[in-house]
């Protein structure tokens, strides 16, 4: 695991941004994982300014994305899918069939989380993962405690998630929806290179537990210690009890 530890926000969403930009323009046809939430807002802000400034190309790119609250509609402005669209698919030059978000509208959700799998496999799996962390210390919405091999599926999401996620509801967990469909664990541990990004002291905490301390179902971001590939990129409020 490679741990990059930068001075504030802005330059570790730079380097997440040179990351992803990298993935794009040296592979021919990049399957990314992406994640949504504030951390990433910096970061599509930066890839979209590539796009428009350098001509980053986006047309032979597939993603697909972690989670999705369920019941919430693509054009629902608090959903995931509107979320992307809003910060990042409206403004570059991905192909609409090359983008992939789970349904939560779906009439069987089990059906949806099976054939998001196939889906993934289909591409060839995922090249690049982004991810944030929860303070729950989830990956995606891999709350604990989430088996490491676990695969896409319907979750009911912590208090602390719902509370957590509240801004984009009036500021009220109550009405962020009770279930959604997340990537698995093991989704996420098959993509070849993951990328977590966290910044800000309410972070530090959680970031301590999942890269220093036991690694356990309990907190599933610690299992990207497991993996082979992994960056993290984490500023210094966050990195707080690391270094
Ligand atoms: C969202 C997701 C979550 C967020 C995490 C951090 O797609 O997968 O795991 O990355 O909750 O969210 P923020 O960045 O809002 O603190």
């Amino acid at each position: 695991m490679q741990v990059i530890v930068t001075p504030d926000p802005g330059a570790a969403f730079q380097q997440a941004a040179s990351i992803i930009a990298g993935e794009i323009r040296s592979n021919p046809s990049p399957v990314l994982g992406l994640a949504t939430g504030r951390t990433m807002e910096g970061i599509y802000s930066l890839l979209v300014q590539d796009h428009l400034q350098n001509g980053l190309d986006f047309s032979a790119t597939t993603s697909f994305n972690l989670d999705e609250y369920v019941g919430l509609s693509a054009s629902n402005p608090q959903s995931y899918r509107h979320y992307m669209n809003d910060h990042l698919f409206a403004h570059v030059n991905m192909r609409a069939d090359h983008v992939h978000v789970p349904d939560g509208l779906a009439e069987d959700l089990n059906a949806e989380c099976q054939a998001y799998e196939q889906a993934i496999h289909d591409a060839g799996g995922i090249g690049l993962q982004l991810l944030g962390i929860g303070e729950t210390g989830h990956i995606g919405f891999n709350e604990p405690p989430s088996p490491f091999d676990s695969r896409t599926r319907q979750v009911t999401l912590h208090p602390v998630t719902r509370r957590q996620n509240a801004g984009m509801f009036g500021g009220d967990a109550n009405k962020v929806p009770e279930k959604a469909l997340t990537m698995g664990v093991g989704t996420i541990l098959d993509a070849r290179h993951l990328l977590l990004v966290a910044c800000g002291r309410s972070k530090a905490d959680i970031i301590a537990r999942a890269l220093l301390d036991t690694v356990t179902p309990d907190v599933s971001a610690s299992a990207l210690r497991l993996h082979p590939h992994c960056t993290v990129i984490l500023d210094t409020a966050a990195a707080r009890m690391w270094q």
